[in-house]
């Protein structure tokens, strides 16, 4: 019989404590990722996987290659059109509408699976992860320099090099719409010319052109109009203080043609990339969407969101060495002893900031030993029969090799553990 395998574009993620290993790293991006967020008074919210595919029609929009051709819909046993969820915004926004918490501001997070039925390859999968932020019920302003604040806070917390933060504005409804028929109107008489994506594009959303791979549609749009002469000029001074402020934080830039997938933008955007991805560079991106509440049957609740590729964010990271101190404790016994684990049990509650690795297998103390070296582990705790009788304890300074193992009391143990 043949073996059962996952999807294709689906992966899974295992820790085998390897520091190099991606899933090591993809674990570390979501717990100092979720770290920033609450540093930023961020509350969390979790949203089911499957919607209702209704949903994601009426808001990432109908234009957008998500709906058109990646999204994972099926009827369910009642027949009824429901959708694995393609990214977060539409669903925090159903459900702040449905919970009738829509005429407040929220400043909210979440993280999990996303799936979009794209063809897979390095950085593009079909079930992803996001870690997302939406900032709702604030007009243009202070939440946008928020944002931008928190982008700059993950891309130094990680330590990143090589990235930068493009930004732009699509300005007002009538601005975009002014702008989209200046566009239209530039690039048909060349429609002959251009691929059939792009003619498709043309026809259902021509800013997304803007987003084109063909080099022969990039050199046409070198004369083409730009947004900025469309959006207002406080549109432009705000993408000039933005990156006045934070340019001394990270790479900022001003891009006029940076446009986004999704048919829900309006005003400013963004997206952060970084030179050591690939062709897939991005691994965040956002923008302001102040008509999606309204649009799904709720008010007017001017919005704010990024999210974060957490695959992609996790080939750029280094693991951070300085993490939590770790202790192997080593039960070297001949049966079963229950007090050497409640030894443990109570280290544990002495100091939460240890990690304390209790070694269950069965093996010689040469082997526990080697396998707590390779395990990085700062200190081993050694209890065998004499200990146990005796009520003492034997550490071993892993990390300092000069240093003779010492016998303890428990007391002196507990003490030691403290001040780890
Ligand atoms: P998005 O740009 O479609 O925006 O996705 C955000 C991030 O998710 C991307 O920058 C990328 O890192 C990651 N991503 C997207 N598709 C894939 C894929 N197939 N495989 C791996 N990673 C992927 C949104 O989803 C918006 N909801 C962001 C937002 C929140 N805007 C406002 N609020």
């Amino acid at each position: 019989m043949d073996n059962i395998k996952s999807l294709t574009g689906m992966q899974d993620h295992f820790n085998d404590g390897d520091k190099d290993n991606l899933s090591s790293k993809f674990f570390q991006v979501e717990q100092k990722i979720k770290e920033i967020f609450i540093n930023y008074k961020l509350e969390e919210i979790r949203t089911p996987a499957l919607e209702d595919a209704n949903l994601f029609n009426r808001s990432v929009g109908n234009s957008s290659d998500i709906v058109n051709k990646e999204i994972y819909a099926f009827n369910d046993r009642n027949n009824k059109t429901i959708a694995l969820r393609p990214e977060g915004t539409a669903s925090v926004i159903r459900s702040i509408i449905e919970k009738k918490l829509d005429q407040t501001t929220h400043k909210l997070w979440y993280m999990g699976p996303m799936w979009r039925y794209e063809r897979p390859q390095k950085g593009r999968y079909r079930q992803f992860n996001q870690a997302g932020v939406e900032i709702l019920g604030i007009k243009e302003g202070f939440p946008e320099f928020e944002m931008i604040s928190l982008v700059c806070s993950i891309i130094n917390g990680f330590n990143l090099k090589n990235c930068s933060i493009k930004i732009n504005h699509l300005g007002t409804k009538e601005n975009k719409q002014t702008f989209c028929d200046a566009l239209i109107q530039y690039l048909l008489p060349f429609k002959d010319s251009l691929d059939d994506k792009d003619v498709e594009r043309l026809n259902k959303n021509p800013l997304r052109i803007l987003d084109t791979k063909s080099e022969k549609t990039q050199a046409l749009l070198e004369n083409a109009p730009s947004i900025k002469d469309y959006i207002d000029q406080t549109s432009i001074e705000l993408l000039k203080s933005i990156k006045d402020q934070f340019s001394d934080l990270c790479d900022v830039e001003i891009d006029y043609s940076l446009v986004r997938g999704l048919d829900y933008y309006s005003g400013f955007v963004f997206e952060a990339i970084s030179s050591e991805l690939g062709a897939q560079d991005s691994f965040l991106g956002g923008g302001r969407y102040d008509h999606l509440c309204k649009k799904l049957g709720g008010k007017d609740l001017p919005s704010i969101g990024m999210a974060l590729g957490i695959e992609r964010f996790a080939e750029l990271i280094n693991i951070d060495n300085s993490s939590a101190k770790t202790v192997s404790f080593l039960i070297v016994t001949s049966n079963l002893e229950p007090k050497a684990y409640k030894i443990a049990h109570q280290l544990r509650a002495l100091n939460k900031e240890i990690i304390l690795d209790v070694h269950l297998s069965d093996g010689s103390l040469k082997s526990k030993l080697r396998r707590s070296n390779k395990d990085n582990a700062d200190y081993a705790i050694i209890i065998g029969e004499d200990e146990l009788k005796n009520n003492t304890a034997v550490i071993k300074y892993l990390k300092d090799e000069l240093r003779e193992q010492q016998t303890v009391t428990l007391d002196e143990l507990y003490s030691f553990y403290k001040s780890i």
